[in-house]
């Protein structure tokens, strides 16, 4: 039997760990019920696909960041009356699911009121100094005495979640998986490339958001001493990193570079834009938890090439899959780049080891059923223990 599952997350914006969410909600859409605790895009990308949502909103909540100390008093109210509203959603459901750090703040509090199991998806490798030691003393005493079981994107990411003191027993590794259908479909024409003249240069792709730890400052200056190339960077500036990508295109006019670095923002079509560059890096200079757009670029025909950092070697074998480099070494990665740019039967070999490991590995349909698997787990803990708290429930 499929649980009923309320899925809480604070963000509206489209991150990574949204569009996983995306993913899971969208398939078990039939008995679940999304409650955001923002307006934005991700309840209408949700809609769309006939989810359904409810936005409950935490104000103060928000301005809480992941490096910050004490939370305000009205960050505390806020969260408390987030909380309330939940429970009194989630008593009709089997389990609740936290897809982020506010949301399992706000999903404990709710599960307890209610009495309903809580599971925990964990995107971040909570440790220091990107997280602050008391938003990590709290995720870590929450997981280990308020949820039923923690879901870990990646291997590092849950040795970084024990490393911490959080409970090995309750964290489980489940890779993300990735719809492979956008990528079956060939580039429509006519391609970015042809329409800004770029059909005979090479051209390089990066596909996240714009953010310092994503490291695209890092392939701006291996970008510069390859003379002829061209990089379109796409993704936005979206957790409030404007003052970085204003650095970025300080960077690209010193550099000279303002004909060959594209900035291109946000966009939709990211299968049909990967599958026109020539290479894909991913370039990231702090501990990557998962990284989707490695999956992606695999199966849109490319041979990764990204820091050697976090959860990233668990989905890519140098040579193999994909290729690593020291994070943040401009050398290392520019002459990774000239040699790979010489070498396209060795690129192109790699690329088809690179599709099927993606296809064999990170499918969306094994994706669904392990998560699912693991929510129907804790759904059914509950039912027992809320039978064996409440003995007249048995009788009726
Ligand atoms: C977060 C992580 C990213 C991961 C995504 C999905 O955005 O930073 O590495 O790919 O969640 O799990």
């Amino acid at each position: 039997m499929t649980p009923r599952v309320l899925f809480l997350n604070h963000s509206a914006t489209m991150g990574g760990a949204e569009f996983c969410l995306l993913d899971i909600a969208s398939s078990l859409r039939e008995s679940s019920l999304v409650v955001l605790l923002e307006d934005g895009p991700f309840r209408q990308k949700l809609s769309a696909v006939g989810v359904r949502v409810v936005v409950i909103d935490a104000g103060a909540l928000h301005r809480v960041r992941r490096g910050s100390r004490l939370p305000s008093a009205t960050a505390v109210t806020s969260v408390w009356r987030a909380a309330r509203e939940v429970a009194a959603i989630a008593r009709d459901f089997d389990v609740i699911h936290a897809n982020s750090q506010k949301a399992l703040v706000v999903g404990s509090l709710a599960a307890r009121r209610a009495g309903t199991p809580l599971v925990w998806h964990l995107h971040d490798i909570i440790e220091p100094p990107a997280f602050s030691r008391l938003n990590i003393a709290l995720d870590v005493w929450l997981a280990n005495h308020r949820t039923d079981r923690v879901l870990a994107v990646s291997r590092a990411t849950a040795a970084a979640f024990v490393g911490q003191g959080g409970d090995q027993e309750r964290v489980h590794v489940v890779y993300n998986g990735i719809d492979t259908a956008p990528f079956e479909e060939p580039p429509r024409a006519p391609t970015f490339r042809t329409v800004n003249g770029l059909d005979r240069v090479p051209v390089i792709g990066c596909f996240s958001r714009l953010a310092e730890w994503k490291g695209q400052h890092v392939l701006i200056e291996a970008v510069a001493d390859l003379p002829g190339t061209h990089l379109l960077l796409v993704g936005g500036a979206l957790f409030g990193e404007q003052e970085y990508e204003a650095r970025l295109r300080a960077l690209v006019h010193s550099r000279g570079m303002a004909e060959r670095v594209h900035f291109l923002g946000q966009r939709d079509d990211v299968a049909t834009l990967m599958q026109e560059v020539d290479l894909v890096v991913h370039p990231s200079t702090s501990p990557e938890p998962f990284a989707r757009t490695l999956i992606e670029a695999m199966l849109a025909g490319h041979p990764p090439i990204a820091s050697e950092c976090g959860g990233v070697p668990e989905l890519i074998t140098s040579g193999q899959t994909g290729y690593l480099f020291p994070p943040g070494d401009v050398g290392a990665l520019r002459s990774l780049l000239q040699r790979l740019m010489g070498a396209p039967d060795a690129l192109a070999r790699v690329a088809v080891g690179a599709r099927e490991h993606a296809f064999r590995h990170f499918a969306m349909p094994s994706f669904v059923s392990a998560v699912t698997g693991h929510l129907q787990a804790a759904a059914t803990k509950g039912q027992v223990q809320r039978v064996g708290r409440t003995p007249q429930a048995v009788t009726t």
